[in-house]
């Protein structure tokens, strides 16, 4: 194993190197015009993984993007592990607000910053390093790997399901292992076993069919933007509570023995409050901060748009107003019933002035999991020999749909093990992975393959 330790710790100039070309990559899912990215992206993880010595290689096409697989089976009574990852990224507007160029990996006061290096190209390389470390100074690796990346994460996973639904044999594993979350602070190396789910809306309220001038019109007829306006304003609460009905009639409430494990983690709401430049933390009353973005669901807008929102001034009653909006969900709620709830509410709250269209984007599953299986607390410890300190068990607020569903049709642990940091601007302007954090990452994920192949 230190054979292992020492290559990984002697090859980090070439890694950046190669995570340099894999980031360059600009593999936007969203944008259609990206369409011959992605499948270079693609191509360039399928050469990657064949490199470190996976087999049955594969590009599989989609009706969308491609999922690649790659696989290594040779280690009789060894556990299976299915690694999931995404190699497609968020777009990386607004390109102004970028230090350096959001598609050039630049290393910076140690910190690497490019877009995807933390979400989720970084964390999906450091596996393939790992890997490459065994295979090279031992010529195998000690567990089996299936390994399957795929390219829609960043817009809701649609078409991997029908993956996994025809290939459901060939997929077989004692666990899915998952790098694509963060850890609690710097130092605090933690293994995740909660994720939000989440629902996806947009309305679109249309009121005089053409824009007016708001001199000769307004006072005489609905403004889109205010009606939407007020719609959005009814959502929540003085409390901070969603006023949808039913919105948490299938909540799983927390105990007391989770409250009370959560409450002793160290996590600072100072330094949660500091991260985000607001100058005052809210949410539901009766919660605290951890259990507000972790373990209740939220309804929040994700954008609002109406009118003339040029530069300059024009007088005008813009003839729509739209909003983008989404809700996070906790366990035992079920993504469809919510949507039925929140178009519902939505219906009965349009006033009769105005139009409105409703869609719905995308929807995924909650997922909690008790952390006591083997193959769980194999990643606890291989945490804390890589970083040299005691790891932690968080959840998360974000979502991860793809977790959620393994884990009802698989029934097998999901290992998430993530080594972004909650401040490093994952899906934003300046998106960054430390560079301590990637390297003693690379190190703890041997050590997790080590590990795991001891539970057997
Ligand atoms: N890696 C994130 C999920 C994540 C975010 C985990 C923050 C832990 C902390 C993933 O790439 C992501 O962004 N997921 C989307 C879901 C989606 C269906 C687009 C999300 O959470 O918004
Ligand atoms: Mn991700
Ligand atoms: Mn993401």
């Amino acid at each position: 194993m230190q054979k292992v330790v020492d290559s990984i710790q002697g090859s980090y100039d070439r890694y950046l190197n190669e995570l340099k070309q894999f980031c360059a990559i600009p593999s936007v899912s969203a944008r259609s015009e990206h369409k011959g990215d992605i499948q270079r992206a693609a191509q360039w993880v399928a050469d990657q993984m064949k490199s470190i010595g996976l087999e049955k290689v594969e590009l599989v096409p989609t009706a969308r993007h491609p999922i690649v697989y790659g696989e290594w089976l040779h280690a009789p009574g060894k556990p299976t592990l299915l690694f999931y990852g995404h190699y497609d990224v968020q777009p990386a507007e607004p390109l102004d607000q970028w230090l350096s160029p959001p598609w050039e990996l630049t290393l910076r006061n140690g910190e690497l910053y490019a877009r995807g290096v933390v979400d989720d190209k970084g964390q999906v390389f450091m596996h393939f390093k790992a890997l490459e470390a065994f295979m090279k100074n031992q010529g195998r690796l000690p567990v089996n790997v299936k390994f399957m990346i795929e390219g829609e994460e960043e817009v809701g996973s649609e078409n991997i399901y029908k993956f996994i639904r025809e290939r459901r044999d060939r997929l077989g594993c004692d666990a899915l292992l998952v790098s694509d979350t963060t850890m609690l602070g710097k130092g605090l190396p933690s293994v995740c076993y909660g994720l939000r789910g989440l629902c996806y809306f947009e309305i679109e309220i249309t009121g005089p069919t053409v824009d007016l001038h708001s001199g000769s019109f307004g006072g005489g007829v609905p403004n889109p933007s205010t009606i939407l306006c007020e719609m959005m304003a009814k959502l929540h609460d003085k409390d901070g509570r969603v006023t949808i009905p039913g919105f948490y009639r299938d909540v799983r409430p927390l105990t007391k023995p989770e409250r009370k494990q959560l409450k002793q983690l160290p996590f600072s709401d100072k330094r949660f409050q500091e991260t985000t430049g607001a100058p005052q933390l809210v949410g539901e009353k009766g919660f605290s901060t951890v259990e507000r973005i972790w373990a209740r669901p939220t309804l929040e807008i994700n954008g609002i748009y109406g009118g003339y929102t040029g530069e300059g001034a024009k007088t005008v009653i813009g003839s729509k107003a739209t909003a983008k909006f989404s809700t996070r969900l906790v366990a035992d709620q079920v993504p469809a019933k919510i949507t039925k709830l929140v178009k519902k509410h939505i219906e009965k709250i349009t006033p009769k002035s105005v139009r409105m269209k409703f869609t719905l984007h995308s929807e995924g599953d909650a997922w909690i999991a008790p952390f006591d299986h083997p193959l769980v607390q194999a990643g606890k410890a291989a945490l804390e020999r890589g970083f040299g300190k005691k790891a932690v068990f968080i959840r998360e607020g974000g979502s991860i749909p793809l977790v959620a569903t393994m884990y009802k049709e698989f029934k097998k642990p999901c290992v998430l093990l993530g080594f972004g940091l909650p401040d490093e601007n994952a899906h934003a302007p300046n998106e960054r992975l430390n560079l301590e954090n990637f390297q003693k990452g690379i190190v703890s994920l041997a050590y997790y393959y080590d590990e795991a192949s001891r539970t057997h």
